[in-house]
This record gives C-alpha cells, structure tokens and sequence, in this order.
C-alpha cells in the first residue's frame, strides 16, 4: 500500500462519492486536464474535481493576492489556483524531491515560475520559518501533521484570510460513517483533533463540509 493510498482512494476524475459531486466540476484548461489525467493515470494524489471547484468558487470571490499551498505534489492545484488568480503569487511546499522537480518543470511549462516560490521541504521544517503573510492557505499535506502546523498557519494567515484544509473526513471514516479500518487510526484521531482546534479556536471561523474527501473552511477573523 502506497503513501498515498488514502489520498487518492475513489479520486479519479469527476468520480466522488458525494451527491453533489455531479454538479461541481472546475473550468480546466486543456493543457491542465491532460496533467492533471496523466498524474491520475500514474496514481499521483490530486485534488478531486468537487473540491477543485470549491478552490475556484473561493478564488473567484476572495481575488486573494498571496497563497500559500502545503503539499504541491506535482503542482495541479497550484497551476489550477494561479489560472484562476491571474494576479497572485504562490508558496508551495513540498517534501517529496521527485514530486518538487516534476512542479518546478510544469510550472516553467506553464509560464508561471515567476509568480511561484516552490520549496523543496518538510512541511512542518519551512512553515516554522516562514515569514510574511498570506490571504490564502491550501492545506494539502499529511494530515496527521495538519494540527501541528496550524499554529504557524495562524501566525501566516492575515486577518480575514482563508485557510483550506482537505480531505477532513476520509471517506466517512472521521464522521463514524464507514469503520476505521486499523491502520488509518491514528490518523483519524489526528484529523479529529484538527477538526476541534479549528472550530473551537477563537479566532477562527470554521465550517465542516461535505465536498470531495470532506473540507475545512476556516476564516481567520478580523482583529485577532
Ligand atoms: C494530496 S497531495 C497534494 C496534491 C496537490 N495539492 C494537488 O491537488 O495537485 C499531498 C502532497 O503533500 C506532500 N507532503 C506530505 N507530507 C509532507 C510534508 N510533511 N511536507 C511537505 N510536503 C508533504 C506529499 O509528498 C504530496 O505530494
């Protein structure tokens, strides 16, 4: 079983166990669904359309000028996020050397390495020393580490900016749908505990939704 097994369980294209899935499909360029369908084809964890989609819908309203993205893999979200954001620059971090290498060359594909600063990294290493501060932050990593980063997350995220989690509820596994098999224990207490620091935290706004592999929305309010 794969690193990413999880991740990318039931995620091919335009495939999700939602109801609402059918409705919810992102506007892709060309060039980005034949990445996005090669990376599928090769069982690369990427985002799945239904939750693509709700990144563009928040883009669209939020117009955020700088975005931070946790787990770039081999840069879909990230490409998909700057077509969207034709103004905005992206932070991405990624831990995986072969995955970094392969993002920097679609990037430069794409015309957008000016507009990205990709970082080759664990995840957990690069947030404790980053500065600045961004409007946008796509959480997309291990989530057993989700709660762990989120005090730097906080401390990066500016007054009123948005923060992404994905995949919250694996498969049902996190609302008590569908059985824990053994092994995603632990990680599901780890989710768990990331879903109560989010929304008992005061200075957070935070929905749980249902869409793709389940979605964390959380507002960092304005004058914390
Ligand atoms: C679900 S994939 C990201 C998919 C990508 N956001 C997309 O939709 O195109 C998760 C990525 O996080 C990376 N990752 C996992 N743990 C990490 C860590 N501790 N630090 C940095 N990257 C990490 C993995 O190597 C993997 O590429």
């Amino acid at each position: 079983m794969s690193e990413f097994d999880y991740a990318h369980k039931n995620t091919q294209t335009g495939e999700r166990a939602t109801p609402t899935a059918q409705f919810n499909k992102p506007v892709i360029s060309e060039s980005l669904r034949k990445l996005r369908e090669n990376a599928y084809s090769r069982e690369i964890p990427v985002s799945d359309d239904e939750t693509l989609n709700f990144l563009g819908t928040l883009l669209h309203a939020v117009r955020p000028q700088e975005i931070l993205e946790i787990g770039t893999a081999v840069g879909i979200s990230g490409t998909y996020m700057l077509e969207i954001c034709e103004n905005a620059h992206l932070t991405t971090i990624e831990k995986n050397d072969g995955f970094y290498a392969e993002a920097a060359d679609n990037f430069l594909k794409f015309g957008l390495s000016s507009r990205i600063t990709a970082i080759f990294g664990d995840a957990g290493d690069v947030l404790a020393k980053l500065d600045g501060q961004f409007d946008f932050v796509f959480l997309d990593s291990a989530k057993v580490q989700y709660v762990k980063y989120l005090p730097d997350i906080k401390r990066l995220l500016k007054s009123g900016g948005i923060l992404v989690a994905d995949d919250v509820l694996l498969f049902g596994y996190v609302t008590g749908e569908e059985e824990v098999p053994k092994k995603r224990k632990m990680l599901v207490k780890h989710i768990k505990e990331y879903i109560s620091a989010v929304t008992t935290d005061k200075e957070l706004h935070t929905t749980v939704l249902d869409i793709g592999n389940g979605v964390a929305l959380s507002v960092k309010l304005k004058n914390t």
